[in-house]
């Protein structure tokens, strides 16, 4: 299958991409994770993402579209994929499906995840990763046994830089203005399904597995 899934910051696609990706036996495909990696190892395209990233603004479409392009290449996401994070913009979203219309396939659903800003302000304000093993954190939702220690790997739990309150409401803005429209986009297309992501985790990734359910059938 090839699955995208949408939502503001901190709906939880990042969540709900790990267990329906591996469920699915496709790769997740996040480009925020991948614009995280570059900027640790200090990449030429890390370097330019960081701007962007710490300001809470998007990366610039070229640049985004084009590494995408070389992941979809790869030999993994053949068969399908579950894209987290992108398409983020209206421009994005008909990259997306001139390159794979180019492949003689298509996406087969869009997933978004509806949760009000309150809740996501919330869920961002206590979010943690882990350094080790990516597996994502919350103080008050998901807690670890041991402040500030995986529970999976035992490493370190770090707060992204672009989880302080003045970037998360950036972030948030940018969602409306440009990523929002992709609601739009899809639905034209017939492919958007909403899914309620309030509540906890397991109760929305039921929801998840049912509208893929129900597309499959
Ligand atoms: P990216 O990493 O994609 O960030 P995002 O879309 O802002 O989404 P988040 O990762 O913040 O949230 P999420 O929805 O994955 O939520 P999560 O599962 O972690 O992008 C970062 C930046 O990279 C962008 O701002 C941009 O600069 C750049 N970028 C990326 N893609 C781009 C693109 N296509 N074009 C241009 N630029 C791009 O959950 C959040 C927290 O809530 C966690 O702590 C979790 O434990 C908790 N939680 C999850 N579900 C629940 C629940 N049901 N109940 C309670 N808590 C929950």
């Amino acid at each position: 299958m090839r699955l995208v899934l949408v939502g503001p910051p901190g709906a939880g696609k990042g969540t709900q991409a790990e267990f329906v990706a591996s469920t699915l036996s496709i790769p997740k495909i996040s480009t925020g994770d991948i614009f995280r990696a570059n900027v640790s190892q200090g990449t030429p395209l890390g370097i330019e993402a960081k701007r962007y990233m710490d300001a809470g603004g998007l990366v610039p479409d070229e640049v985004t579209i084009n590494m995408v392009r070389g992941r979809l290449a790869e030999a993994d996401a053949a068969d399908g994929f579950l894209l987290d994070g992108f398409p983020r913009t209206v421009p994005q979203a008909e990259a997306l499906d001139k390159m794979l219309g180019d492949e003689g396939v298509a996406l087969d659903l869009v997933m978004e995840l509806v949760v009000e800003f309150d809740e996501v302000i919330r869920r961002l304000s206590g979010r943690r990763n882990c350094h080790g093993c990516k597996k994502i954190w919350h103080v008050e939702f998901d807690r670890p046994t041991k402040d500030g220690v995986c529970d999976n790997c035992g490493g370190d739990l770090y707060q992204r830089d672009d989880d302080k309150p003045e970037t998360i409401a950036e972030r948030l803005r940018v969602y409306e203005r440009d990523t929002a429209p992709l609601v739009d986009y899809y639905g034209a297309q017939g492919k958007l399904v909403g899914i309620d992501a309030t509540g906890p985790v397991e109760d929305v990734t039921a929801r998840a597995m049912e509208a893929l359910r129900s597309f499959g059938s």
